[in-house]
Formats: C-alpha cells, sequence, structure tokens
C-alpha cells in the first residue's frame, strides 16, 4: 500500500514537473535583493516577472530543517549545519540573490513552521506525501529516499515481518514513524525527537530496531559499532523542499532555478559529493 502510495506521488510529482516547466519558461537570472522588494512597474523583461517573490524577510532565504539526519543535515564540530540539503538551499538562494539563513528545529515543527510564514521552506530530506500535500506545496524533487531498518548485528529481525511485536525506535513525525504505526500499531513504536536518538535507544537496547531513511541509516551505522541494515527495504519515497501555499511565485522562482540545477548536473554532483557510492 504504502509503496503505491509512494509510486502514485513519484508519478505526479513527474507530472506537475511538467506542467511547471511549461508556465515557468523562463529561468530566474541571478539578480539583486532590491528587485524583489521595491519591483518598478515600468515593463520589465518577462524574465524578471518570474522572479517575483516575497520571503519573509526581505533579502533573506529563511530554511527550516532539523539538522540531525547526515548527510542531508548534520552539524559540523563548529555547530555549523551542514549537508546536502543545506547547500542546495545556499546555491538556489544565491542564484534568488538572497542570503541563506538556516533554523533548526524538530522535524514535526517544519511544516507548521513553512504554513505559518515563520519560514520560507523546509528543507530536510522530507518525503512528499499526501497528507503533507494539504499543508504546503512541494518543489521538484530533488532525491531519493528509502526507508530501511537497523538492527544489531544478529538479530532475529531478518525482515520486515518479524518487525511485528518488536520495539521500534522512529523519528518523531517522520514517515517511518506514521508508516510504522500503521502497520505495527501505535504500543510497539517509540518515537525519539531525532534519528541520533533513536539509533542510541537502540545501542542501548531500548528498542529492538529503528526504521530511518537509508542513507541516514548508513549515516548512524558507520559511527555506531554492531549495527547492521535489513536488505529489504520497507518504502520508496521522494525528497523535495516544502513551501507555503500563499507563495506560489516563491515555489515557481525557486523550481526554476533548482530545474536548471537538476538538469545540468549541480545536484547530482553535490549529493555525489556526500554519498559517494550512491546505487
Ligand atoms: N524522509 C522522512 C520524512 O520526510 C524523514 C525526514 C527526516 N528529516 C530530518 N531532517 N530529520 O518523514
Amino acid at each position: 500500500m504504502k509503496k503505491l502510495i509512494a509510486i502514485i506521488m513519484s508519478a505526479l510529482m513527474i507530472l506537475s514537473l511538467a506542467a511547471c516547466g511549461e508556465e515557468t519558461e523562463t529561468t530566474v537570472a541571478p539578480e539583486s535583493t532590491e528587485a524583489q522588494s521595491q519591483e518598478p512597474d515600468t515593463g520589465a523583461p518577462e524574465s524578471q516577472e518570474a522572479a517575483e517573490f516575497t520571503t519573509v524577510q526581505p533579502g533573506k532565504l529563511i530554511m527550516a530543517t532539523n539538522a540531525s539526519f547526515p548527510p542531508y543535515e548534520y552539524t559540523d564540530d563548529g555547530d555549523n549545519i551542514i549537508g546536502i540539503d543545506p547547500e542546495i538551499a545556499a546555491l538556489i538562494a544565491q542564484e534568488l540573490g538572497l542570503e541563506l539563513e538556516i533554523q533548526d528545529m524538530e522535524f514535526g515543527s517544519i511544516i507548521t513552521a513553512v504554513q505559518t510564514g515563520k519560514v520560507d521552506i523546509g528543507l530536510a530530506g522530507m518525503t512528499v506525501t499526501e497528507d503533507r500535500l494539504q499543508n504546503v506545496n512541494f518543489s521538484s524533487s530533488y532525491a531519493k529516499g528509502v526507508q530501511v531498518v537497523i538492527v544489531p548485528e544478529g538479530s532475529e529481525i531478518k525482515s520486515i515481518d518479524d518487525l511485528t511485536g518488536k520495539k521500534i525506535g522512529v523519528q518523531e513525525s517522520t514517515t517511518g514513524h506514521i508508516y510504522c504505526e500503521d502497520d505495527f500499531g501505535a504500543d510497539n513504536v517509540v518515537a525519539f525527537p531525532n534519528g541520533t536518538q533513536a539509533v542510541q535507544a537502540l545501542v542501548s537496547g531500548k528498542v529492538d530496531c529503528v526504521v530511518i531513511d537509508n542513507n541516514p541509516a548508513k549515516a548512524f551505522v558507520e559511527a555506531n559499532e554492531g549495527l547492521t541494515i535489513l536488505d529489504s527495504a520497507y518504502a520508496d519515497e521522494d525528497y523535495a523542499a516544502a513551501i507555503s501555499k500563499d507563495n506560489e511565485a516563491l515555489l515557481a522562482a525557486f523550481n526554476a532555478v533548482l530545474d536548471a540545477k537538476i538538469a545540468d548536473g549541480t545536484i547530482q554532483g553535490i549529493i555525489d559529493k556526500y554519498i559517494p557510492t550512491e546505487n
């Protein structure tokens, strides 16, 4: 069922991508911040019109994330938030003539922050789902994710079916959380504020497994002894940026840059830098 929904979602994304491509024939040229805030009503060329949008704070692109999700977003030794999503956001902000500001918050607060106009975008390895589409728009998809299961080496959990009756650790409000509650019952699911804490609970034996996205799973398994990832995947997903339904212009401008950077291979280049052996 989940896979079916994921496939339908992917198909919808491709359709909407195609539709967006038609609407915004022109790409957004890099431009200065004053171009967005005070816009002269003299006949601006079409290409600039495509770039007319507002942001929460003029001149800034404020991105909400949950920086406990390597390699998409995590903190370096100096507490800077780094990773695939911050790099993509910085690139798009630069092309739009905006300064990027990143706000770290709980994953479950990101959609609300976007919806209530506290931030411009949510970029957090966030999966496009039907439920979330009720509340926000999503950009073109820039990456794929897979929900996988982390277990201690030698665990009796060998496949998804073996999760029945086990204590499953998840990150609060994520697709893994929602799917596991649906499939295995809320009583068997323990939600943690972030992936790091879910994995710590696994290491200390408080849960039997953790369901989380594949690339963070690989990073957590590398960072912790004695863990392994099951071969069988739980669900396939598309990642995209969440943008307010009230800001179609920002969505169009964001997508114009993102689509161009996907087409010329720049986005894949950023992903490859963090996930060298993706297959
Ligand atoms: N892809 C999953 C979802 O959208 C998990 C994302 C978690 N991201 C994060 N930055 N913690 O629900």
